[in-house]
């Protein structure tokens, strides 16, 4: 396994004495979310928000984004939460629109499958062994497969398959792995697993830095499958680290050992979330970039600060009490969390709203800087519920 820096957390006595969340903050909190889910239901009927939010406001789209199945796993943790049959009822119809997009390969044609399937069907047989929505997590894994490169031994993000131009992965993908890790124990058959341990190798080797940042993306040599060179695309720099690609990672790790039961990534997971935690601003919630910090005049990413806080939950349990960063990471996570509960989550409800502000999509081209976003909405729930109560994950 890879060996990366691992920086000691400056702020650990902060994040050691952080005051827990108490069950009052976390469900007034979670209430917000439910009353905001409950009037974007009435919104977007059945169809879906567009990834982020334009002027605050989510535009309506057909199920065709990467995003669609964030508002899918909203309305499951809604129903997990409150038990009301209507966010099961509009999940359900999701779940047939998922069902025919994959059906159909509309818009499938790129490796998100993971995060459009796990969270709307790999959730709904889960939570209701629904036939039909097992049928289509596995025609989705099956699909993610497609993009797997035997020479270089990873899963290509996006772009036409035969293109020398686009022969690279990134880190986000590691998300997209659950959904196949699903398909082998779902179905029995061991390929899905594999190809998942395969790239998860190859990311893990080339895609996290020595230091323990992470590049966005790496591109692999067409002719003999070598590693080539890392570089951003959504990140400020080819040499800074993404936010979200560092949380991808935070988050995707523990998701690995949850599957493999292989915990000998516990020192890369050290170093990324340590690099994360040492370049948080003053109120724990970082920039787009951690490149930048107060006073750079940069938008924050709200969204990466709620995947890190799933990271940070989902890999406790695989760490020891000798884990010396152990107890620091549970502070840390509460503490992020709170901040995001009192300056990040809006305090009203209006149609169409997203809950959390402030996050950055795609800073290079301008789209969602400064607004909300369907994932970050959809991480911020996650983290409260599992504040909450001992929480299945979907993925
Ligand atoms: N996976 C794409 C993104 O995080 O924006």
């Amino acid at each position: 396994m890879k060996q990366v820096n691992i920086e000691t957390i400056q702020r650990a006595e902060q994040f050691l004495h952080a005051t827990p969340l108490s069950k009052a903050e976390l469900t007034t909190a979670m209430d917000a979310c439910i009353a905001q889910v409950r009037a974007n239901m009435d919104y977007f009927k059945e169809r879906f928000p567009f990834s982020c939010t334009k002027d605050l406001r989510y535009p309506i789209i057909d199920n065709i984004e990467w995003t669609d199945g964030f508002w899918t796993g909203m309305l499951w943790l809604s129903y997990e939460y409150t038990k009301e049959e209507q966010f099961k009822e509009l999940a359900l119809r999701n779940v047939d629109s998922f069902y025919h997009r994959i059906k159909h390969k509309i818009a499938v044609d790129h490796h998100d499958l993971g995060f459009l399937y796990s969270l709307s069907c790999v959730s709904a047989y889960r939570l209701l062994g629904d036939e039909k929505a097992k049928q289509a997590a596995l025609m989705a894994a099956d699909q993610l497969l497609t993009r797997w490169h035997e020479k270089g031994e990873f899963l290509q993000a996006w772009g036409p398959f035969d293109s020398k131009d686009h022969y690279r992965f990134i880190i986000d993908c590691m998300m997209n792995l659950p959904l196949l890790y699903w398909a082998s124990e779902t179905s029995g058959d061991p390929k899905y697993r594999d190809i998942a341990n395969r790239h998860f190798a190859t990311s893990s080797a080339y895609v996290i830095r020595d230091d323990a940042s992470a590049f966005h993306t790496f591109y692999m040599n067409p002719e003999n499958g070598a590693p080539d060179h890392g570089a951003t695309h959504q990140g400020y720099r080819d040499d800074s680290a993404w936010a979200r690609g560092q949380a991808w990672g935070i988050y995707g790790i523990p998701l690995n050992i949850r599957y493999t039961k292989d915990d000998s990534t516990k020192d890369l997971y050290r170093g990324m979330c340590n690099y994360f935690l040492n370049r948080l601003p003053q109120d724990l919630v970082c920039y787009w970039d951690l490149i930048f910090n107060d006073g750079s005049n940069q938008s924050r990413d709200s969204s990466a600060a709620a995947i890190a806080v799933c990271g940070m939950h989902e890999m406790d349990q695989y760490l020891s009490e000798d884990c010396v960063e152990k107890k620091v990471y549970q502070g840390a996570a509460q503490a992020i969390l709170r901040s995001l509960i009192q300056n990040y989550a809006q305090n009203r409800v209006k149609p169409g709203d997203p809950i959390l502000l402030h996050g950055v999509y795609s800073w290079h081209s301008g789209k969602g800087v400064d607004e909300g976003n369907i994932w970050g909405d959809y991480f911020y729930m996650e983290a409260l519920m599992r504040s909450l109560k001992q929480w299945e994950p979907y993925w």
